[in-house]
């Protein structure tokens, strides 16, 4: 059909996820999320969140049918993501999923991740369509890339990615340092508001001329990490007091001036005028201001979608399996499994 009803499946990491589309209009986008679960530990812990999607979906899938109005035998295809992610909370998913399609006799639609957080772009109610090509940078709890689109349905590229921690986990990590709650990436933005920036000068990982050659767009939040606590260190060994609100000032600084500098690089050397962002970390107001005042200043158009599809949803993969369809894509066949580091 010209305008697919396809109800989309997300299950990758702690957000349960079922979104329903028509073509490029969002109906519904339920999202349960276990994160309460996790917060003692600090961490996702992957065992935790399985569990916790296999308890949520049901409830999430009448949910999401009830608030789009439609019957769930109405549907025209099923669309999960089948990576990449956690391995035993993506198999949650992508079984349901299975179930739905069989039962209800629909085709259905094995989808990346990242390339739904692409997709949730066309989700957005005033969005003027994508344009091509589109440098991409998504940052969450769980990934930091840069990709490069040319188009959403058959051509995009990963320009690089963490080698270590994602950029969301590092906010998570240096809370936890700093004695903040988790999530952290929220504590350490409140933090960071009365704090100086250029307080202390904190690593840009992989930003060296010698990381060019091997790392030219790849991400490294580890180093910083240890350098936040070492800082912290030795400032308690001399018996002095920590100044939190500019370690966290300057700790977001290192991470929003490394993916920006590497965003805009990447649009800059490949010629494309236009940058797109993605993620939970999309909710950083410094990330935000300082990606769209360099934009700016460097003629890049910047896309945010609305919060709610930045962060984990079961719309932007009902979305990329809506465009899908009206490329005329091949469902996929019941063979595919979860895979947690399936590629682009
Ligand atoms: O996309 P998301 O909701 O899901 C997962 O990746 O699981 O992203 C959550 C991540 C967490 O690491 C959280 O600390 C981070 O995004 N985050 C933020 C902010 N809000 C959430 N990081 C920095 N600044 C924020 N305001
Ligand atoms: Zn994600």
């Amino acid at each position: 059909p010209a305008e697919p009803l396809v109800l989309g499946i997300e299950t990758s990491c702690d957000e349960t996820g079922i979104g329903i589309v028509r073509g490029r209009t969002l109906l519904s986008n339920t999202i349960a999320s276990s994160m309460d679960e996790h917060a003692r530990y600090g961490g996702v812990v992957p065992e935790v969140a399985a569990r916790a999607h296999l308890e949520a979906l049901q409830p999430a899938i009448e949910a999401a049918v009830a608030e789009a109005g439609v019957r769930l035998g109405d549907v025209d295809a099923i669309a999960v993501t089948s990576g990449p992610g956690l391995a035993g909370a993506l198999m949650v998913g992508v079984g349901a999923a299975k179930a739905l399609s069989v039962s209800l006799a629909k085709p259905l639609y094995a989808v990346n991740h990242l390339v739904g957080h692409i997709a949730a772009d066309i989700l957005a109610a005033d969005a003027e369509p994508l344009e091509y090509p589109t440098v991409a940078l998504l940052v969450s709890g769980g990934h930091t890339s840069l990709l490069l689109v040319r188009d959403l349905t058959s051509d995009v590229e990963l320009l690089g990615e963490t080698v270590d921690d994602a950029a969301g986990e590092a906010f998570d990590k240096v809370a936890r340092i700093l004695g903040l709650p988790y999530p952290g990436g929220p504590e350490i933005d409140r933090a960071a508001v009365v704090g100086d920036p250029s307080a202390i000068r904190f690593p840009r990982g992989l930003s060296r001329a010698s990381d060019r050659a091997r790392h030219r767009w790849d991400f490294s939040f580890s180093g910083l990490k240890t350098a936040v606590a070492r800082w912290i260190e030795q400032r308690e060994a001399a018996g002095e007091d920590v100044p939190l609100a500019d370690v966290a000032a300057s700790f977001r600084e290192a991470v929003v001036d490394v993916l920006v500098t590497k965003a805009l690089d990447a649009c800059a050397e490949h010629g494309v005028p236009r940058l797109l962002l993605g993620g939970g970390v999309i909710a950083n107001r410094r990330l935000r201001e300082v990606a769209l005042a360099r934009a700016e200043a460097a003629g890049v158009t910047v896309r945010i979608p609305p919060l709610s599809l930045c962060t984990d949803n079961g719309a932007m993969i009902a979305a990329l399996a809506s465009e899908l369809i009206q490329s005329g894509r091949e469902p996929s066949t019941l063979v595919f499994g979860a895979d947690s580091t399936l590629p682009v």
